[in-house]
């Protein structure tokens, strides 16, 4: 059944029904959540994946999304129900589909320059499938203006916008947290290429999402929020950063002044750290910066140079640690916990550890390295060696915050090492249990 046209209450009776299709384009950490949303709220999908062996999986109603909480229970269920099916064929899948989705990476390298293959590739598929009151939407995140550089792609199939419809409805979620963002926990956010285009895809999303849709007045602003957010948490976080180290200066302990500032509801101090990283946060400041014309975005830009600089400063605490003792870098043995950027999630984009690891032997020091979710060739490939034990190590930099982390046996810890130094470049120990074992405890922000 097509869309365009209907009221958001007709499609909202049209999807519980199960009188349309929805194809979704990418099966990953996004795509996989989704498509099992929209197939539990009683949808027909099908999941659109190159790799085979995802698509296979799906098919045996496998989740191959370990780190999404309840996404095995949902895949099973609806693939069982016959709600949800997966192809490597895009084609088949847009002649198939009213809704196409788009959710494939988006990828950038650091400074924000896309490689927008995988989308352009679907937007190929897509026009060979397209028809007449179909809408295309994308979720994938992309600098402002990107989605309507695909209607010259769509327009291939012979179809002009107004006839298609085209829509942009960021994807406002993380890892993990995927299933219970998608349905409820922030409102969604829609911009579209036309009125009935924005009628149809806002009763799509009223009917996944409790919060509700945002309807924008342009897909350009709806890409501009999930941009923005992303934004205003780096300037954020560069801002705690450059308030702590200020506060290293000044014998103060930052997070104690910011949790007095922050009981005033005006003030959102962040949390200071070792650095930004991920797919996302890190790179879309570098969207407006590129996008800039006349304007100059230069506290954007500052940001990105000060939380940049946060694995530097990481490098700096653990030498003055190490002079604390009177032990050279030269020669000393640190152990890095946290090879991924963040905790609970295999990615390594912009993560601390890795600057960390190159600056720190540059100075000569032996580079030991742990993390839950890494393997030993993980380490290697970063430059360190990896250690599952504390023996003989002088300084233990924590640069991930990996839940296992926050409970460290401390005690077995000072038994083992052969200087009691730590430094916490993510917060995750509570500072009173670690001095009664008499460590040093340096975090970004302390005294
Ligand atoms: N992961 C996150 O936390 C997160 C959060 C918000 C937004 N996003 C955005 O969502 C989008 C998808 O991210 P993800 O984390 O799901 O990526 P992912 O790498 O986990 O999954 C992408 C999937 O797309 C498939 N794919 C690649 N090229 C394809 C093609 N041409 N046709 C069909 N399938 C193809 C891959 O095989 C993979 O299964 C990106 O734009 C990302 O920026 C991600």
């Amino acid at each position: 059944m097509k869309l365009m046209g209907l009221s958001r209450e007709e499609v909202k009776r049209a999807f519980k029904n199960g009188e349309f299709t929805i194809a979704v384009y990418g099966m990953g950490k996004m795509g996989l959540p989704l498509a099992a949303v929209f197939a539990d709220h009683g949808a027909n999908v099908i999941g659109v994946d190159i790799n085979e062996r995802v698509v296979k999986m799906i098919n045996n109603g496998e989740n191959h999304v370990k780190e999404e909480p309840g996404l095995d229970e949902l895949v099973r269920k609806n693939v069982e129900a016959g709600h949800l099916r997966a192809t490597t064929d895009g084609v088949w899948a847009a002649k198939q589909a009213d809704i196409m989705v788009i959710l494939v990476p988006t990828l950038t390298d650091e400074r924000g320059n896309m490689k927008l293959g995988p989308v352009y590739d679907v937007a190929e598929k897509i026009s060979q499938g397209l028809e007449k009151g179909d809408i295309v939407i994308t979720e994938a995140t992309m600098p402002p203006g990107t989605t309507e550089s695909l209607i010259p792609i769509l327009e291939k199939s012979g179809l002009k916008p107004g006839e298609f419809g085209l829509a942009h409805a960021p994807e406002r979620t993380m890892t993990g947290t995927a299933i219970r963002d998608i349905t409820g926990q922030y409102p969604k956010i829609v911009g579209a290429s036309d009125e009935k285009t924005l009628e149809a895809v806002i009763g799509i999303y009223e009917t996944i999402n409790k919060k509700g849709v945002i309807p924008m007045s342009s897909i350009k602003a709806a890409e501009a929020v999930k941009v923005f957010e992303g934004v205003y948490r780096d300037v954020n976080i560069a801002l705690a950063n450059e308030l702590a180290m200020w506060c290293e200066e000044h014998g103060l302990d930052a997070l104690e002044v910011f949790r007095a500032a922050n009981t005033q509801p005006y003030c959102h101090l962040h949390m200071p750290g070792a650095g930004v990283g991920g797919h996302c946060i890190p790179i879309y400041p570098w969207f407006v910066i590129n996008l800039a014309k006349k304007s100059n975005p230069r506290l954007v830009k500052t940001a990105r140079e000060i939380n940049d600089s946060m694995p530097h400063h990481i490098v700096e605490l653990t030498i003055k640690g190490l002079n604390q003792v009177g032990q050279p870098v030269k020669g000393s043995n640190i152990l890095i916990l946290g090879l991924t950027f963040r905790g609970g999630v295999r990615e390594f984009m912009k993560s601390a550890a890795i600057p960390v690891i190159k600056e720190l032997k540059e100075w000569g020091a032996n580079i030991y390295a742990y993390d839950p979710l890494c393997t030993p060739e993980d380490a290697e490939r970063f430059g360190a060696e990896w250690k599952e034990d504390f023996k003989d190590i002088d300084v233990i930099v924590i640069t991930a915050d990996h839940k296992e982390f926050k409970s460290l046996n401390l005690k077995e810890i000072a038994e083992q090492v052969r200087n009691k130094i730590i430094i916490d470049g993510r917060n995750v120990l509570e500072p009173e249990k670690v001095q009664k074992h008499d460590f040093i405890y340096l975090r970004v922000g302390s005294i």
